[in-house]
C-alpha cells in the first residue's frame, strides 16, 4: 500500500504537463488548486497530498518549510497557494529537475521504468540540504614509483 502510494507520487512527478498540446477540450481541466505551475492541474487531492508528504519525508521538514504561515492561533494555518517563500519556488525547480533526470537521463543507463528511480529522498535523505561528502582521506606518503 505504502509502495503503491510512493509510485503514484513519482509517476505524478514524472507526468508531462503538455495540456496545451493535448486534444482540444472545451472544458478546462478542473482544479481544486489555485497555483499549480508544475504539477498536473487536474491532480487529485489524494495525489497532491501524497506528493507533498513525499517532500516533507524527503527533506525532513514540515509543510511550513515551503508554505507561508498565515496564523498560529488557535492553530497553525498555512497559505498554500502563496509563492512568498523561496523554498517553495526552489522546490518547483527541484520538481522539474527530478522529472528531467527520470525522463531523460536514467533511461540512458537503465531499462527499468524511469518514472520511479530518482526522488527527493535520493539526494536529500531527510535533510533540507543534501549532505556534503566526507573529507578526503589524509594524504599518505606515497612510495616513489621506480622508473
Ligand atoms: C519542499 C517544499 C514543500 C513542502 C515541504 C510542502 N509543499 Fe505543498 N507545495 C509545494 C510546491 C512547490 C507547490 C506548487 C506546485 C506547483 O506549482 O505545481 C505546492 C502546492 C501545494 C498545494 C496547492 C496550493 C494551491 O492551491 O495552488 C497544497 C494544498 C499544498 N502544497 C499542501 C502542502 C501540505 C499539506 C504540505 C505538508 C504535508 C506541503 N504542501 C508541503 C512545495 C512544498
Ligand atoms: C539530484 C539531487 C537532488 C534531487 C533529486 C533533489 N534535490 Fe533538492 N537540492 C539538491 C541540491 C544539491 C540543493 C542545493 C542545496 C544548497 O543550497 O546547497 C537542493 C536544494 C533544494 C531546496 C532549496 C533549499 C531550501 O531549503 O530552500 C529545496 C526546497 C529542495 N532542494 C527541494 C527538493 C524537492 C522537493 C525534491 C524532490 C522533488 C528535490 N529537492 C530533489 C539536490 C537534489
Amino acid at each position: 500500500m505504502k509502495r503503491v502510494a510512493v509510485l503514484a507520487v513519482l509517476a505524478m512527478l514524472a507526468c508531462t504537463t503538455t495540456q496545451q498540446s493535448s486534444a482540444p477540450s472545451n472544458a478546462a481541466p478542473k482544479s481544486n488548486y489555485k497555483n499549480l505551475q508544475v504539477l498536473p492541474k487536474d491532480i487529485s487531492r489524494e495525489q497532491l497530498l501524497a506528493t507533498m508528504r513525499s517532500f516533507t519525508r524527503g527533506l525532513g521538514v514540515r509543510c511550513n518549510h515551503c508554505h507561508v504561515v498565515k496564523a498560529t492561533e488557535p492553530k497553525e494555518e498555512l497559505d498554500f497557494p502563496s509563492d512568498a517563500k523561496d523554498e517553495k519556488k526552489n522546490a518547483r525547480t527541484m520538481i522539474l529537475m527530478t522529472r528531467e533526470i527520470n525522463r531523460t537521463w536514467i533511461p540512458r543507463v537503465s531499462k527499468e521504468p524511469a518514472d520511479m528511480r530518482v526522488g527527493c529522498w535520493t539526494c536529500h535523505r531527510g535533510k533540507p540540504e543534501p549532505e556534503s561528502p566526507p573529507p578526503p582521506p589524509e594524504p599518505q606518503a606515497q612510495p616513489k614509483p621506480s622508473r
